[in-house]
């Protein structure tokens, strides 16, 4: 007689497919939160992408958890496993975050989804073995990432092994991953670590030099080509601001819809890319980038307005007020023949159109969902109104006189 080896019911599969999306966009809410407080460069331009996948690998399993005729993902999941996720956000530091976001969480998720085929019914459950076969990839290469990364950081930060055996603790009094394993007793708290997030001031490592205002000369276009595209992409360089900002608004904005915080991951790793498109360039017209001094300020004077107004005039007025600009800059980029310059313009320009779609849809949304009493056109001219006074960037108050005298919106 053959032995039938144990597979789990369809039940129990639901409830592990839960646990797994859950704990995926618990990831992706600590990353975002975490973006603007990690100095690392290389670290924040990796968790600007995990934000992003961990987010689409949630998306992904939901998906397969309609097909289960499970609508509501977040519906009776245990209070362990929904402590274990605040308390991630807990982290003091780079250290902390990496030794438990992914040494620890989704180390624990890689072996789960590797384990999935042979838990469940692969025969007739194979949509979620295709699910899991789609998520493997990008978490198989960010805990390669962390691993790598973790051993050049760790003896920065002394003291975070207390915070990872925490962590680790709380996930195993709740069973692991799965909820299935024998739960152990639960773990001591270490003391002091008293919540950070929001993040009131971006972060970056001490010796890098800070943008001056006072210096920021935008050189003609047509006079100066040379030193305008220099120029222009060090202010690309800085959209990792744009990026840390939205970090930020989607750890402040929980109560919003899935889909909403999938846009928002989603549209901080662009603003990401942004970034890394300005240092690619930077790089090849002979410069560093930890030369290229850094406009922490956006992100400080944003930071004292709530999340709503932060999203409002990110989409709704300085996205829309830049895009006359990128045009002009693909135009002339492609006359003077730099071909380089041009595509990376020219994917900027692609991007800021969904990101101003995503506006145009959530604002009204975040307005409804925070009870604000203003129409989207008013938030818009409020907060624009409060850039022209705020903006450490003379390019932003530039672009958006530019689009009132063109008579774009207002
Ligand atoms: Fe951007
Ligand atoms: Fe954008």
């Amino acid at each position: 007689m053959v032995v039938e080896k144990k597979h789990i019911t369809i039940e129990q599969n639901t409830e592990y497919l839960k646990r797994y999306a859950f704990l995926e966009k618990a990831c992706m809410r600590t990353l975002a939160g975490w973006l603007p407080g990690v100095p690392e460069w290389e670290a924040k331009n990796q968790i600007g992408l995990h934000t992003w996948e961990s987010g689409d690998s949630a998306d992904l399993i939901y998906q397969r958890l309609r097909e289960l005729r499970t609508y509501q993902p977040e519906r009776n999941l245990s209070d362990g496993l929904k402590l274990l996720a605040r308390e991630l956000d807990h982290a003091q530091n780079t250290a902390e975050l990496i030794a438990t976001v992914y040494l620890v969480v989704k180390k624990a998720l890689l072996a789960a989804y590797r384990q999935h085929p042979e838990a469940t019914w692969i025969e007739f459950d194979n949509p979620t073995v295709v699910t899991t076969e789609k998520v493997l990839p990008a978490i198989e290469r960010q805990v390669a990432w962390a691993e790598k990364f973790f051993a050049t950081i760790e003896q920065d930060y002394p003291g975070w092994p207390a915070w990872r055996d925490y962590i680790a603790g709380l996930l195993a009094a709740d069973g692991g991953v799965t909820g299935t394993e024998a739960p152990a007793t639960a773990p001591q708290r270490p003391e002091s670590h008293e919540l950070l997030l929001p993040w009131k001031e971006c972060q970056r490592v001490k010796s890098w030099p800070i943008f001056d205002p006072s210096v920021d000369v935008e050189p003609d276009r047509k006079a100066e080509p040379e030193a305008h595209r220099l120029w222009r992409f060090k202010h690309y360089v800085n959209e990792m601001t744009a990026a840390e900002t939205l970090g930020s608004i989607l750890w402040m904005t929980p109560e919003m819809p899935w889909e909403y915080q999938y846009n928002v991951s989603r549209h901080l790793w662009d603003e990401i890319r942004h970034s890394q498109l300005g240092q690619v360039r930077v790089q090849q017209l002979g410069w560093k980038v930890e030369d290229v001094p850094q406009v922490v300020q956006i992100y400080n004077v944003m930071m004292t307005l709530p999340a709503v107004d932060q999203y409002a005039l990110l989409t709704t007025v300085i996205e829309p007020n830049g895009m006359p600009e990128k045009s002009t800059n693909r135009e002339h980029w492609e006359e003077i023949e730099d071909e380089i310059s041009a595509a990376a313009v020219s994917y900027d320009w692609s991007d800021e159109n969904f990101h101003i779609r995503w506006g145009k849809k959530w604002t009204p949304v975040l307005l409804e969902t925070y009870g604000y009493k203003e129409t989207p056109e008013e938030i818009a001219a409020r907060t624009e109104a409060w850039l022209m006074e705020n903006t450490p960037v003379k390019m932003q108050a530039k672009m958006a006189l530019e689009a009132h005298q063109g008579g774009q919106h207002g």
